[in-house]
Parts: structure tokens; C-alpha cells; sequence
């Protein structure tokens, strides 16, 4: 018996030196980060809840600016800027493990289709024909239905031509995904580049007509992310007019100047000066000014302390200017917590709910046409208040 032990343990001392020496050839995990290019790097962000592998991608630029997108959701999960002593922090809200996303965010940097924003009833008819969409805001739509674009996994190719960082997300929504028509394939591409600019570019086709509206959802603070409200930016909007709401946030569908009224933003303001007047906070739709070229400037917000300034130019007809008014401080992100006001978003769009006025820009993409949308958010430092002014 003693003699069999003996045997038996020496065998599997054997064994599993041998299966020892087969782990050891085995090559060492891949380094994380991983250095793709010299201001492109890539970094194991863990599993989503389906056991599928996320990567999040980090892209510098030559003045200290860094840009981190993921693969759920084509998601801006940081923004580091630096401001007039060159001090960078992060001025997105977000969160630097994947769980809070999936679990937690408000679209905090995500993608936004098939539909951002609104709309009504979660139905829409087109060419005669009813679709009936997943409401998930009241009885309503909001961007894109329960699993959005910000919740899907996004192939990623990253590429530094020129010298330039970006990476390209791309994702296919198949026919009636969250009840929308057609196949759609999207693409969705950001750019850092050595102008302090991040650029967004989207480019969809389907094989069926389908509404399309796409957005990102970053949440800003140029202060730095969870350090205080934004109540003290001052914000500039190139928009004459928006889009009142009723209660629920739908547009009413009337076009209204905003002259005279807390939505003047036309000449700078601090966000906080009126926004008593506003019930809940801003939350809408600004029609933009037309530009002269492709992009137009949309809008200019400074934070007077660190002189952090961002420049929106976008080649959408309008604007989605929501000052984080549903944050209320229960969430922790990079930078602590975020309490109402601490955030706002610019979302460069279509009109919500356009699928129900016939006469906006339209949101109609139909095969063989191609859905083109850019927008950039461009840093600079030290924009003194005065000469902003007489711009
Ligand atoms: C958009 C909407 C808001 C809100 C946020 C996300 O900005 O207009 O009403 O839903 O997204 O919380």
C-alpha cells in the first residue's frame, strides 16, 4: 500500500512538473496597456455582462491632451485638458471601470442612436407604414430605447495616420433592433488632434428607410469632473431660436426666438443666471444659426477660473444644451460625486421627436444615401472674458 502511495505521488509530481513546464511555454500575457502607436495605446477594460472582452483606447496629443474611448457604447470615457498653468484634468464625467457603466450612467460620454433624444408615444409612421418602439422615458422613447447604441459592443480599429490618433467604431443594428427598421451599419470615428481637437466623426447606411439621429452624450465641467457646479460657466449659443417642451420634454413642435427670454445665450452668460426660470433646468433644443461652410461654431462655454474654453462646431442644425439637471449626487465617478448642475452637455442633433414635424430638417435615411455627421469640441486656455465679449 505504502509502495502504491509512493508510486502514485512521484507519478503525479511528474505530472504536474510536466503540465508546469507546458504553462511556462506558454507566452506571458500581453502587456496592458498595450503601445499601438506612439500616442495610441490600448488597455483590457474588462468583460461586459454578456462575458464580452472591452478595450478602452487612450489617444495623446503633442500639448498634453489625452482622449479615452471604449468599445461599449463607442463611449468618451475622459478628457484630460490643460488649462492656462498647463494643469490637465479630467473635465468629463465618467467612470474608470466598466461595471458603473453598465449598471449606473446617464450616457455619461456614450453614443446616442439610433434616435437621440425624444420621441413621442414610442411610435412613428413611415411611408404609411407604424413602428412601435421600446418606451423607456414614461411612455416615450429616449435615445435609441432600453438597449441603445450606448449599451451595444463596437468593433474598433485604431489608426494614427499622419501622425494623427483616432480610432473607428463601427456596429451593425439589425432590422428592428429596439423596433427600428432596416439594417443599419454605423460608424462612428474620434480624432485627437495636435489643435486640441476632438472630432467626432458618424457615417451610417441602411437597407430600409429608418429615422437616424446620432449624438454623443459627453458631460462637461472645464472645471474638472466632480469639482463643482457649472452654474459659473459662461456660454455662448449661436441660436436665435429653440424648441419649447411640454412637461414630459417633448417638443411642442412651434419654433420660438430666444430674445427676451432665460434661453438667450446669444451673447456670453453664466449658465446659473437664469436658470431659476428655467423648470427643471435647461434641457432643450437650440436651433443653430446656418454656417457658412460644412461646420458651424454651435457654441462657446468658458470657466473663468482655470480658463479652460470649449468651442463647439458641429454640421447638425441644432443643439441639445442639458445642464445635468437628473444628476443628483448618488452617483461617484472619476473626480467624486456629481450633484445636480455639476454637468453640462452640448449634443449636437436633429430636432427631438422630428419623426412627428413634417416640416423640421428631416431624419429620414433611405438606402443609397448616406447619413454624415461631424462634430468637434476644440480646447483653448486663457480666453480673457473682455475680448470674448467683443467677438
Ligand atoms: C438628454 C435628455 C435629458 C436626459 C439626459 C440623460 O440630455 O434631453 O432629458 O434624459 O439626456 O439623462
Amino acid at each position: 500500500m505504502r509502495t502504491l502511495k509512493v508510486l502514485i505521488s512521484t507519478f503525479s509530481t511528474i505530472l504536474l512538473s510536466g503540465s508546469f513546464a507546458a504553462i511556462s511555454k506558454v507566452a506571458p500575457p500581453p502587456p496592458n496597456p498595450v503601445q499601438l502607436f506612439a500616442n495610441l495605446s490600448k488597455t483590457d477594460f474588462g468583460k461586459d455582462i454578456h462575458g464580452e472582452k472591452v478595450d478602452l483606447y487612450t489617444l495623446e496629443n503633442s500639448n498634453g491632451m489625452i482622449a479615452k474611448v471604449m468599445t461599449y457604447g463607442a463611449t468618451l470615457t475622459e478628457l484630460r485638458v490643460p488649462d492656462k498653468r498647463r494643469k490637465s484634468v479630467d473635465i468629463v464625467l465618467g467612470f474608470d471601470s466598466l461595471k458603473p457603466y453598465e449598471e449606473q450612467s446617464p450616457y455619461f460620454g456614450a453614443t446616442v442612436g439610433r434616435f437621440a433624444n425624444r420621441i413621442a408615444g414610442a411610435k412613428f409612421v413611415l411611408d404609411g407604414k407604424e413602428y412601435f418602439l421600446a418606451p423607456n422615458n414614461a411612455h416615450n422613447t429616449l435615445h435609441g430605447g432600453i438597449r441603445g447604441f450606448d449599451k451595444r459592443l463596437w468593433k474598433a480599429e485604431p489608426s494614427n495616420e499622419g501622425g494623427v490618433p483616432s480610432v473607428k467604431f463601427t456596429y451593425l443594428s439589425k432590422d428592428m433592433e429596439e423596433g427600428f427598421p432596416g439594417n443599419l451599419t454605423t460608424s462612428v470615428t474620434y480624432t485627437l488632434t495636435n489643435d486640441n481637437e476632438l472630432k467626432i466623426d458618424y457615417v451610417a447606411t441602411t437597407d430600409q428607410p429608418t429615422p437616424i439621429n446620432l449624438t454623443n452624450h459627453a458631460y462637461f465641467n472645464l472645471a474638472g469632473a466632480g469639482d463643482e457646479s457649472v452654474l459659473h460657466h459662461l456660454v455662448r449659443i449661436n441660436a436665435d431660436s429653440f424648441t419649447p417642451v411640454d412637461k414630459e420634454l417633448i417638443p411642442v413642435g412651434t419654433i420660438e426666438p430666444v430674445k427676451g427670454t432665460p434661453f438667450d445665450f446669444s451673447e456670453p452668460r453664466e449658465i446659473g443666471s437664469e436658470i431659476e426660470k428655467v423648470k427643471g433646468g435647461y434641457d432643450h433644443n437650440f436651433v443653430l444659426r446656418p454656417g457658412k461652410g460644412e461646420s458651424k461654431e454651435a457654441a462657446v462655454v468658458v470657466e473663468p477660473i482655470s480658463g479652460r474654453t470649449l468651442t463647439m462646431l458641429t454640421t447638425e442644425p441644432g443643439v441639445q444644451f442639458y445642464t445635468g439637471n437628473f444628476l443628483d449626487g448618488t452617483i461617484r465617478g472619476i473626480g467624486g460625486f456629481y450633484p445636480k448642475n455639476y454637468a453640462f452637455t452640448l449634443e449636437a442633433q436633429h430636432f427631438p421627436d422630428s419623426v412627428h414635424q413634417d416640416s423640421w430638417p428631416t431624419t429620414i435615411l433611405r438606402p443609397g444615401r448616406t447619413y454624415k455627421q461631424t462634430t468637434i469640441y476644440k480646447f483653448s486656455q486663457g480666453v480673457s472674458h473682455a475680448n470674448w465679449l467683443h467677438n
